[in-house]
């Protein structure tokens, strides 16, 4: 009935990296690796991550007309995914100025260029589209007057998920249709402003006293604490142990894989748990949609920490007799 699993609507950048050992002070230069350029934006990330994993996704988003537009459109091709929505010109491609740390910890400034194009005429526009997607994504890298205009033009029944990054405060009207809202700790205390107490549980519990349905709240390395507001119920889910390269996009990844998987009928729960192993093989390497697994490689991922642990557990036996 649907032609796309997913349609993401949001941003695509150009995402120009540099590796460094430590970041610079105010007022210092450090040296770095060399430049390396690919593609990135929230947006753009979100399709790229569900196509691989094998979704029908689709984009909608606005590039300039210029070579890191044409990367950018080529990234979406090469993954499958429908780039109809792909609106070009009218100011030049979004960047992402990245750096990151030995540890793979990233930090970003954003130049939104033709995002922050993205209007809500341009919604309005995509009524066909938005009718064709089972489930539909975004982020808050696109003006926050077009993501209300994504609310209202929804069809009744399709479900709506989003990750506010970067963060602002939220109308009641885009709270109130998210189902998921799905936050890292940075973004459910920007949410929740003076309310955000310290405590995960606590921070789902405010979250969905705000209107969504449902809340996931991302923990890194501890895995994920899903909430559903209709149920009442929530619960943890673990994430596996990886090295980390490189965590640009890992959440884009996480947030992609779970608005897949509810689509497909999955439980907050199960399609957390898929969500965590997509995230945790995402950050093993380099760049953001360079990154995403398809869903073979994150079986595979899984069985080895399963025998991984297995071992481990043997020898701790062994070394206790
Ligand atoms: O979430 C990672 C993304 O954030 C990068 O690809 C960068 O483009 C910024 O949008």
């Amino acid at each position: 009935m649907y032609d796309y699993d997913l349609l993401v609507v949001g941003s695509a950048n150009a995402d120009l990296v540099i590796g460094v050992e430590r970041r610079p002070a105010p007022g210092e230069t450090v040296l770095g690796s060399d430049l390396v350029i690919h593609p990135g934006g929230k947006g753009a990330n979100q399709a790229v991550a569900a196509a691989r994993l094998g979704a029908r996704s689709a984009l909608l988003a606005r590039v300039g007309d210029d070579a890191n537009g044409r990367l950018l459109l080529e990234s979406q091709r090469a993954a499958g995914v429908g780039t109809a929505g792909v609106l070009v010109g009218g100011a030049p491609t979004g960047v992402a100025l990245i750096t990151v740390d030995p540890s793979g910890d990233n930090s970003i400034v954003v130049s939104p260029g033709a995002n922050a194009r993205l209007t809500p005429a341009d919604i309005r526009a995509a009524g066909s589209l938005l009718e064709a997607a089972r489930v539909v994504s975004t982020q808050l890298e696109i003006p926050l007057e077009t993501v209300t205009e994504l609310v209202r033009a929804l069809p009744a029944g399709t479900r709506f998920v989003l990750n506010p990054s970067p963060p602002q405060p939220l109308p009641d009207e885009i709270l109130a249709a998210c189902d998921p809202l799905v936050v890292n700790e940075h973004e459910a205390r920007t949410v929740l402003g003076d309310a955000a107490g310290d405590s995960p549980e606590g921070w789902a519990r405010a979250l969905l006293a705000l209107g969504p349905r449902s809340v996931v709240i991302t923990l890194g390395a501890a895995g994920a604490l899903v909430a559903d507001g209709r149920k009442g119920t929530s619960a943890h889910v673990p994430s596996l142990k990886v090295d980390a390269v490189d965590t640009t996009g890992a959440g884009d990844a996480f947030t992609a894989a779970l608005a897949w998987r509810l689509g497909q009928g999955e439980d907050l729960a199960q399609a957390a748990a898929f969500a965590a192993r997509v995230g945790a093989t995402a950050v093993t390497r380099p760049g953001a949609q360079e990154s995403y697994p398809t869903a073979h490689e994150v079986r595979e991922e899984t069985r080895d920490q399963a025998q991984d642990q297995a071992q481990d557990e043997a020898q701790e036996e062994a070394r206790a007799e």
